[in-house]
């Protein structure tokens, strides 16, 4: 039965219940609760014109459902409910489930662009807001958040992510589950569902859904943090991921699902497959039917089957035969009920209209925190000549590219509840803060095609301004799942366009709205200024003006790296230093490029300017269980307010095993007035110090470290510690 001594949500009430409602349930019960289909796939048969949702009302008519994702509303949640109520006897809900990734109807920015504020407590909010809008839909299942590191801007699903590095990850991990996990009684909760366990990120090539193999130690060192904090923080249920780790595909994999998952780790949540896993291992030639992949998935700790059928098809028949133990069958079905009673689903199935006006004032505030999101968001890349922020009278500007008037790639991915006409374009939101009159538009060219029709008149609109604005990227199409590229240059005509407008030597700003790093050194020869603002959600607008005329002091820092080159891919700030380091021939390094990035993991500059001070600690010896104190003075050296991001890094410099040239252990986002210092601290003890050592165990080894803290993983000061014996 379900143990209650680790998990905190899982009291002893609600497995009591759960085990109540278990002994009244057939075995046929008991697998539709494990049984999940997207309501949004409805193709209709040629033959009898029946619906796949027809057949699916039927299906849950017959209590051989347990959980319906992509639903329109509140009202078809209530309707799928109320078939329930009305004709099964033990009358146990559906769980509604729906990809809120980042935003439901209010749009945030994507995954990646929060991460750039390196906030997670924003984080937390937006999390939270997404879930209190999505519920008021009957959504009971955000499957979100996506923590899955990535080194990889080839794979489209970075756009999803919190980047590469496993400390960012992991607290906004924490923040994206306990924030998605509203709780404020019964019919209103909801649960989280972090993924996609585990490894996904890195898959070969970037190419999606393609082949995993990593060694255990990059497994526990970098994939796993983030999954265990996320587990630590409370979260309801974890989504497997279609890929192989080492061979196995993962929702068939009781190394992850059980050995660490449930034995390690001690979770006690849902673990649900992603869509039509179970199939794929037919496809992926570990399953030679539906029935082998049925036993090998359900074994190996899979609870919730999604969309593919499979379990409702073959599992009684193999408990029957006594190929599943209906012991195993039990605990996955009280796993379901434990979450249901959890979320208040039992005493309230209905979710109740919020009144228009109610309704109303939320999104007010939520659009608020959008903008703050998407103001925080952006990183400043490069600003010669101190050309932002731009004036907002005085100065005429010509905006120009096929991301300006644009309404709806600013969404960016996993956006489908979002709408284009809530979006404040980028041209909307230049025009709100610097009046219409000032400003020219030209699309210029499209995104991604070649056409370059549209070069004449945004070169003449250009010609007419003081400062061009040029809005460069991608659309939400070429990021996101299944979006995986060769290229990381500008699509279609815009590099062309880029030289095209800087030949008029007007100062250029370039604003980059993608959901990747592009890979664009040749960029800083044609635009004085840029500035990457990713896929910002519905106040994209607003937050890139508030960022261009200064309203707002970008803070933003990249929370993954940016190559020179689709070459050096993948290239991130914690690598090896190698027995040979780059340094020319016979080194590992490249005859034909730089191996250092563009612009490298936690790089983005100010409007003020921020000077460090030596490193100093509390000590310079301690001892494996010690703990010291490393610190800077910071100071504001400019002229107007600003937030610096403090990080903290080390290497261990002799190790059992070979360790990363820097590694993030901490950091601060810190506010200051100009002229303002201030202390920066960070305490360093085991955590911070630990490794897995050969053996495999988190081990402070003694010897030599180093410890940088400066504003990026390239740069910073440094002091040497001892840890002794
Ligand atoms: C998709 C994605 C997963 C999503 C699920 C339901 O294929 O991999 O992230 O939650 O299916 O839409």
């Amino acid at each position: 039965m379900i143990s209650t001594e680790k998990g905190s949500w899982l009291t002893p009430a609600i497995k009591s219940q759960a085990e109540q409602l278990l002994s009244r349930m057939t075995l046929e019960d008991k697998v539709g609760q494990m049984t999940q289909y997207d309501w949004g796939f409805n193709p209709i048969n040629p033959e009898t014109g029946v619906s796949q949702r027809d057949l699916l009302r039927e299906e849950i008519r017959l209590g051989r459902v347990g959980s319906i994702f992509n639903l329109s509303g509140a009202e078809e949640a209530n309707e799928l409910q109320q078939l329930i109520q009305d004709n099964t006897e033990l009358r146990i809900p559906l769980l509604i489930g729906r990809d809120v990734i980042h935003g439901y109807k209010t749009v945030f920015p994507i995954p990646l662009a929060q991460a750039s504020a390196w906030n997670p407590e924003l984080a937390r909010k937006t999390a939270e807001a997404a879930s209190r809008e999505s519920m008021a839909d009957g959504v009971a299942w955000v499957f979100a958040p996506m923590i899955d590191v990535s080194r990889d801007p080839r794979w489209g699903r970075i756009a999803e992510s919190i980047g590469e590095d496993p400390l960012l990850t992991s607290d906004y991990a924490k923040a994206w589950v306990e924030g998605a996990q509203v709780d404020d009684g019964p019919g209103l909760a909801a649960a989280s569902c972090p993924k996609h366990f585990a490894g996904y990120g890195l898959a070969e090539a970037g190419r999606d859904y393609n082949t995993v193999d990593l060694s255990d130690r990059v497994l526990r060192e970098v994939i796993l943090p983030p999954f265990k904090e996320a587990v630590e923080s409370g979260a309801l249920s974890i989504m497997a991921s279609f890929n192989e780790i080492n061979g196995v595909p993962v929702c068939a994999n009781p190394y992850l699902l059980k050995t660490i998952l449930r034995g390690e780790w001690g979770f006690e949540g849902i673990v649900a497959s992603d869509y039509n896993a179970l199939q794929e291992l037919i496809t992926h030639g570990v399953a030679g039917s539906e029935e082998e992949a049925c036993e090998r998935t359900v074994l190996a700790g899979c609870d919730m089957d999604m969309h593919s059928g499979i379990f409702i098809r073959h599992l009684p028949k193999l408990v029957r035969e006594g190929r599943v133990p209906e012991s195993v069958i039990d605990q996955s079905v009280l796993r379901i009920l434990a979450v249901k009673i959890k979320l208040g689903l039992i005493e309230k199935p209905f979710v109740e209209a919020v009144a228009p006006e109610a309704a109303a004032v939320a999104r007010a505030g939520f659009t608020e925190l959008a903008r703050e999101a998407a103001r925080e968001s952006i990183v400043l890349l490069r600003n010669e000549n101190s050309l932002l922020p731009l004036s907002k009278d005085g100065q005429s500007i010509a905006v120009i590219g096929p991301l300006a008037d644009n309404s709806k790639d600013p969404l960016g991915c996993w956006a489908f509840d979002g709408k284009p006409e809530d979006v404040v374009s980028m041209l909307a939101g230049i025009r709100q803060a610097a009046g219409a009159s000032a400003i020219q538009f030209a699309e210029g060219c499209a995104i991604a095609d070649a056409s370059e029709e549209g070069f004449a008149q945004a070169l003449e609109a250009a010609r007419q301004a003081d400062v061009v604005v040029m809005a460069l990227g991608e659309s939400l199409e070429m990021s996101g799942e299944s979006r995986s590229r060769t290229s990381l240059d500008l699509p279609g005509a815009q590099r062309r366009l880029v030289e095209e407008i800087a030949a008029l030597g007007k100062p250029v700003v370039a604003v980059l709205l993608s959901g990747r790093p592009l890979a664009l050194p040749w960029l800083e020869e044609y635009a004085d200024a840029i500035v990457q603002a990713w896929h910002l959600g519905v106040q994209s607008g607003s937050g890139i003006a508030d960022v261009l005329f200064g309203d707002y002091n970008p803070g933003g820092r990249l929370p993954v790296t940016f190559p020179h080159n689709i070459g050096q891919v993948p290239i991130y700030y914690y690598r090896k230093k190698t027995g040979r380091p780059p340094a020319g021939v016979y080194s590992s390094y490249y005859i034909d490029s730089t191996t250092e990035p563009l612009y490298p993991f936690g790089y983005g500059l100010s409007y003020t300017t921020f000077s460090y001070g030596p490193v100093v600690t509390s000590r310079t010896t301690m001892k494996a269980d010690g703990v010291l104190v490393a610190y800077v003075m910071l100071e504001n050296t400019g002229c107007r307010e600003g937030e610096e991001v403090v990080q903290c890094y080390v290497r261990d410099e002799v190790a059992s095993v070979t360790q990363p040239l820097k590694k993030l252990i901490g950091y601060q986002k810190v506010k200051l007035a100009p002229g303002e210092s201030a202390v920066v601290s960070f305490s360093i003890g085991a955590k911070e110090l630990a490794i897995l050592d050969g053996d495999m165990n988190w081990t402070v080894e003694p010897g030599d470290f180093t410890l940088w803290i400066g504003p990026n993983a390239s740069q910073g000061e440094s002091v040497s510690i001892k840890v002794e014996r």
